[in-house]
């Protein structure tokens, strides 16, 4: 089984033969879009509407909110006011990644801010528990998410999978933006997408930390269909050509 890229499109194709790029709705089941989610901890913050309207017309597919305490992970960033503001300057999907401790006492807050999606830590560091805080973001309307740091095993989010719509595969430690990528995690992006193929789910897997063109074409090809990235986008001279670059398109 081949994948190729399409030339002009954020799509990419599955083949046993050499295929002819054909994209087309048709083939929903083989054809699987890559979801770009530019994270705006590394915006501008100066001028961060002016960021998120410029990022949604270069093509991003999701707003990546990163919710730092200075307890969980060890660095503060924003919080639900911000989300908010975001949320009055696009109409794309939010999608919040809560660093945080007692998740569950905050989801309201960022629900109410407008999150599309709300993704939690597993780590036992996190003090919440796991599977209360996703049933509420789900019972909220929002789609419920996962994540597990470098150090924590898949076997840990596992219990889970059946009650999430994303994992999100940290490729860094995290806290701060512009680190480097780990390509030790594809091993868990691997065995989440031999889960996804073994159940015929729907999940979104997504990887965040250190994503530039050279990681994201590994992640995808190890499974991932959602690319966080915010130094690669927001440091570029054009985003437009960054985003692309991220879905494999030249
Ligand atoms: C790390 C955050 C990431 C980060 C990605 O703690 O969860 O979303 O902003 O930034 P880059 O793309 O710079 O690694
Ligand atoms: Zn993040």
């Amino acid at each position: 089984m081949k994948r190729h890229f399409a030339p002009s499109s954020s799509y990419y194709v599955e083949c046993c033969n050499c295929c002819h790029y054909a994209i087309t709705p048709l083939f929903h089941d083989s054809v699987q879009k890559i979801i770009v989610a530019p994270s705006i901890l590394a915006a501008d913050f100066s001028r961060l509407a002016d960021e998120i309207r410029h990022v949604e017309k270069a093509g991003a597919d999701w707003i990546h909110c990163d919710i730092m305490d200075g307890h969980f992970v060890d660095n503060i960033s924003f919080g639900p006011a911000i989300v908010d503001l975001v949320r009055k300057n696009t109409k794309l999907p939010l999608d919040v990644h809560l660093m945080i401790e007692h998740a569950d006492h905050y989801v309201p807050r960022f629900i109410k801010a407008g999150a599309n999606s709300i993704t939690v830590h597993v780590e036992r560091e996190a003090k919440h528990d796991v599977g209360k805080t996703l049933s509420a973001i789900r019972d909220a309307g929002c789609r419920p998410g996962l994540t597990l740091n470098p150090a924590t095993s898949f076997e840990s989010v596992a219990p889970f999978l059946d009650n999430i719509d994303i994992l999100l595969v940290m490729t860094v430690h995290p806290g701060f933006g512009g680190q480097s990528f780990r390509p030790e995690m594809m091993e868990k992006v691997k065995r989440a997408r031999d889960w996804k193929t073994k159940t015929n789910a729907k999940l979104d897997i997504a990887v965040d930390g250190g994503i530039n063109a050279d990681t994201a074409r590994l992640s995808i090809q190890n499974g991932a269909n959602v690319l966080v990235a915010g130094t690669s986008i927001f440091q570029s001279k054009d985003y437009a050509e960054a985003i692309r670059e991220l879905r494999g398109i030249k």
